[in-house]
């Protein structure tokens, strides 16, 4: 991996900017009054606020808008103190997890029989998803060494999964518009295959993956089907409707057993929630957790965390009020065509290749210059994008906050300015030679080594 120091070096600058502030080491004694606390942590979130309200940030914050901030800030005012894991001194909360999943199940085609839970985010959606195909399969055709079809493309979050639940990934290939290729996860699927995954769209390139055809090979082989909407179940519905995406990629497929889909990514609630959802009451009771037979007494769980935070559940709900179909509808227009006119920009820049037939989660890549180097080079105007490997690239999911002609507008003449400087000088600093190291080097030299940097982080 590259030179640690100075690799160490660039990042502490970018992820420890704090440091030279000073830091608590230890619980002090005497506490400080609240408007001092209140007036440091906002000196911070000054400085941090500024990238991703002018727009210069890829996805992290999907609406941001001050009335929609405000609106959450009511919300807070009163479930700041609630826990679901309590349905008895909180009601409410259960009844808006159920009115969630109602909401959620009925834009994606879902209908009586479809179940599900409020989970913490995309992450939590796919562990507890992937688990339950483990157990019910397990169950069902007694299969116990698990295995799910993974295109490469999957977001990491299934890898995650594998690790945590002992299943084995099968990685299969992508086709030229980066999608998965039906005829590899065809020769992937044998006896131990619990699920087939398939994402609308992928996180690296923003590709919707053939769901008809994955959903059919699913049928055909009497497995699970799981359709990673975390990042488009709130604008693929809208899309389609809309003309500017013509499949089907939800429940509405028979084979589509299950769908992940993010509340706080496009559906515009604050951190902290997604929804899973089940074609069947069947397999949604393998993800659930209880015991009678606990010291501590009668004890249940729908997923993974014990005690959660009412608020994010309540705020929500909330929010999928506020906005209704109408409001979804809108502001996904305004992100597809946002995403249209970066497309379509982008292909007329020198040196630059759009990767696939991208919707708003758009990838960019070079045949003639380092992409990591004009990722970098963007980063000196203050885009933070996501880099992305094999191939190398970068991409940019948009939100609410690129919807302006005058953000698209400084988006493109950015990425021509940084084409152009990239082709003239290689990249020696930024981001461009640890992704460049990390592409030539073995996956556990890589992880061991990204690791360390974790641990440096928290520590
Ligand atoms: C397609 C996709 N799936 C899953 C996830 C994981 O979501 P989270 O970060 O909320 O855990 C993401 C996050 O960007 C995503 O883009």
């Amino acid at each position: 991996m590259p030179d640690s120091d100075s690799f160490l070096e660039q990042i502490e600058r970018k992820m420890k900017p704090y440091e030279a502030r000073g830091s608590i080491s230890e619980l002090p004694e005497q506490g400080t009054d609240a408007d001092t606390i209140v007036e440091e942590m906002s000196s911070y979130t000054r400085e941090e606020e500024k990238g991703w309200k002018q727009g210069l940030v890829s996805g992290a914050v999907y609406h941001g808008g001050d009335e929609m901030t405000g609106f959450y800030e009511r919300v807070y005012r009163i479930y700041s103190q609630t826990n679901p894991l309590h349905p008895d001194i909180w009601p409410s909360l259960t009844k808006y997890e159920r009115e969630i999943v109602r909401m959620c199940s009925s834009i994606m085609h879902g209908d009586e029989l479809t179940r599900g839970s409020v989970t913490s985010g995309g992450t939590e959606s796919i562990l507890l998803a992937m688990k339950t195909y483990r157990d019910y399969f397990r169950k069902k055709n007694g299969i116990d060494r698990p295995e799910v079809v993974l295109p490469v493309s999957a977001h990491a979050a299934f890898l995650k999964a594998c690790d945590y639940f002992c299943i084995r990934p099968r990685f299969v290939g992508l086709d030229g518009d980066f999608r998965a290729d039906v005829e590899k996860v065809k020769e992937a699927v044998n006896s131990n295959t619990v699920a087939i995954v398939g994402s609308a769209p992928s996180f690296p390139h923003g590709a919707v993956d053939p769901i008809e055809d994955l959903s059919e090979v699913a049928m055909d082989h009497g497995i699970g089907m799981h359709v990673d909407a975390c990042l488009g179940g709130f604008i693929m519905p809208w899309a389609r409707e809309l003309g500017y995406y013509s499949g089907r990629f939800d429940f509405e497929l028979p084979g589509v057993t299950s769908i992940s889909m993010d509340t706080h990514k496009y559906g515009f609630a604050p951190k902290g929630t997604s929804v899973v959802l089940y074609r069947e009451p069947e397999l949604f009771k393998e993800q659930l957790y209880a015991t009678g037979k606990w010291q501590g007494g009668i004890y249940f769980t729908p997923t993974m965390a014990g005690s959660r935070p009412g608020y994010p559940i309540a705020a929500a709900w909330a929010v999928m009020r506020l906005m209704g179909r109408r409001g979804y509808r809108e502001a996904s227009k305004r992100i597809l065509e946002a995403g249209k006119r970066i497309v379509e920009g982008a292909r007329s820049v020198d040196g630059i290749r759009v990767l696939g037939k991208p919707l708003w989660v758009i990838a960019f890549t070079s045949d003639d210059r380092n992409p990591h180097a004009i990722m970098d080079l963007m980063g000196s105007r203050g885009w933070m994008l996501s880099g992305l490997i094999d191939p190398p690239a970068f991409h940019i999911a948009l939100t609410m906050r690129h919807v302006s002609g005058e953000v698209t507008g400084k988006f493109l003449e950015d990425l021509a300015w940084a084409s152009v400087q990239a082709k003239h000088a290689g990249s020696t600093a930024g981001m461009a030679p640890v992704y460049g190291t990390a592409m030539s080097l073995p996956a556990e030299q890589v992880d061991a080594f990204l690791k360390d940097i974790v641990e440096w982080l928290y520590t």
